[in-house]
């Protein structure tokens, strides 16, 4: 469910009609609806009440500091996977021990800032990580608080290019390898190995790849327990999928997930962790654009939008599907058109096919289920600023990221005095 609907033949997000928004704003711009981050957060812990789990945010899907604060303020902790979102996980005010820190890569200066932050564990996902986590810790007389992540290799079924718990992917320790490592870490005066983590791939639309992974979670805390390691965490990741199509198909509740997770976990006596980023934000968000113009293409209609791909690049990296919305109502007949950006790259379209019934010049577009991997994997290439972004909360509204002037944007870069 969503907070995004048509009052008076105007699309709302809550109560507030978005050409205001994009008075104020300009367009192209991302707006959020706290009514939608908080009851997503809130339908996903409930699933989880009285069990002590921790449900972390994944902080990449959308990590402007107002929704991290707005989820923290719910309870959420953050899964973050780099040294700038472990930063802006503190500047929101999320709680140090609520912060797991995943990743393949974490470079030493991120390693100590996080030990420095106290944050409840990293998830370390190779013997060298292992080496280099001691070594940091060592240096500061410390010993770093760990989970090891597993690679389970279950095939989430889910798009290649997002699936991460196959015994191929770059993600995890390998399974064979995980009580030996486990173990030598125990053993490690800098390191306080606590617990197993895994994540298996992102939306996802089945269960019973979560079933899969949990229960081998489960087999190998048995088995690390049988051979006298303390394991007081478990930690599932995220990956639940959502609906992109309104009249498509609809992914598991999140109550029959938790149900599933919590069959397989609530007599292990661990602290479950879960780290859900799409299904708290992506339905929570959209991104709206305003037609520059339309241009017929012997024969093909496009309607040329002033966002890009720089802004919403889902659609050009994985082909993915937003549903569109046409801000003013209109009775016209629906015309089939391409929808493009203005970047110069042919991958810059976002939806082919669209049935638009009044695209005129000056007409705002709404493209649905943009809250999550939106914002946060935008970039100015062609020089275009990076779209500002926009939270409601009932009839008031807020600017939480402000679209940067071209000064701004230059700001980083100098002439050197030689050339
Ligand atoms: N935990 C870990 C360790 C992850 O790598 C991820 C996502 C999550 C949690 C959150 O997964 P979620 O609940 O959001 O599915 N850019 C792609 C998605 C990449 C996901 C990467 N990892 C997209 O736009 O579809």
């Amino acid at each position: 469910m969503d907070h995004f609907t048509y009052r008076d033949g105007v699309l709302h997000a809550e109560d507030v009609p978005l050409p205001l928004i994009a008075d104020e704003v300009g367009t192209p711009f991302y707006v959020y609806a706290a009514a939608t981050l908080r009851r997503h957060y809130r339908v996903f812990a409930e699933g989880f009440a009285g069990s002590g789990a921790l449900v972390a945010f994944a902080v990449k899907a959308l990590s402007n500091i107002a929704v991290l604060s707005l989820l923290g303020k719910e309870g959420a902790g953050a899964d973050i996977v780099s040294g700038g979102e472990l930063f802006r996980a503190l500047k929101a005010g999320i709680p140090a021990d609520r912060i797991v820190f995943s990743g393949v890569g974490k470079t030493r200066a991120e390693m100590k800032a996080a030990l420095e932050a106290g944050i409840l564990q990293f998830n370390v996902e190779s013997e060298a990580e292992l080496r280099q986590l001691a070594g940091v810790a060592e240096e500061m007389d410390v010993a770093a608080p760990l989970a090891l992540r597993v690679n389970p290799d279950v095939d989430a079924g889910t798009d290649t290019r997002i699936s991460t718990g196959r015994k191929n992917d770059k993600f995890g320790i390998p399974w064979d390898e995980a009580v030996r490592l486990y173990t030598e870490a125990a053993a490690h005066p800098s390191l306080a190995p606590r617990g197993i983590a895994m994540h298996i791939g992102s939306q996802i639309t089945s269960l019973m790849p979560f079933e899969k992974a949990a229960g081998r979670g489960r087999d190998l805390v048995t088995a690390l327990r049988g051979k006298g390691c303390e394991v007081a965490s478990l930690d599932l990741g995220g990956g639940l999928g959502i609906p992109y199509r309104q009249d498509g198909e609809v992914p598991p509740l999140p109550s029959d997930y938790a149900a599933i997770i919590r069959r397989l976990t609530d007599d292990l006596g661990v602290q479950v962790i879960m780290e859900p980023g799409r299904l708290i934000a992506g339905n929570a968000g959209l991104f709206v654009t305003e037609v520059l113009l339309q241009k017929d293409q012997d024969g093909t209609q496009y309607v040329i939008v002033d966002g890009g791909m720089n802004d919403l690049m889902r659609p050009a990296l994985y082909g993915s599907h937003h549903d569109v919305q046409e801000v003013a109502q209109s009775d016209a007949e629906p015309k089939s058109c391409h929808i493009a950006g203005p970047v110069c790259e042919s991958t810059d379209v976002f939806l082919r096919d669209a049935a638009l019934r009044d695209p005129k010049e000056g007409a705002l577009l709404a493209f649905r289920g943009a809250g999550a991997y939106g914002a946060t994997q935008s970039s100015q290439y062609n020089t275009r600023p990076l779209a500002p972004e926009v939270l409601v909360d009932g009839e008031r509204f807020a600017i939480i990221r402000k679209r940067p002037s071209y000064e701004d944007m230059l700001s980083g870069e100098a002439v050197p005095s030689w050339l």
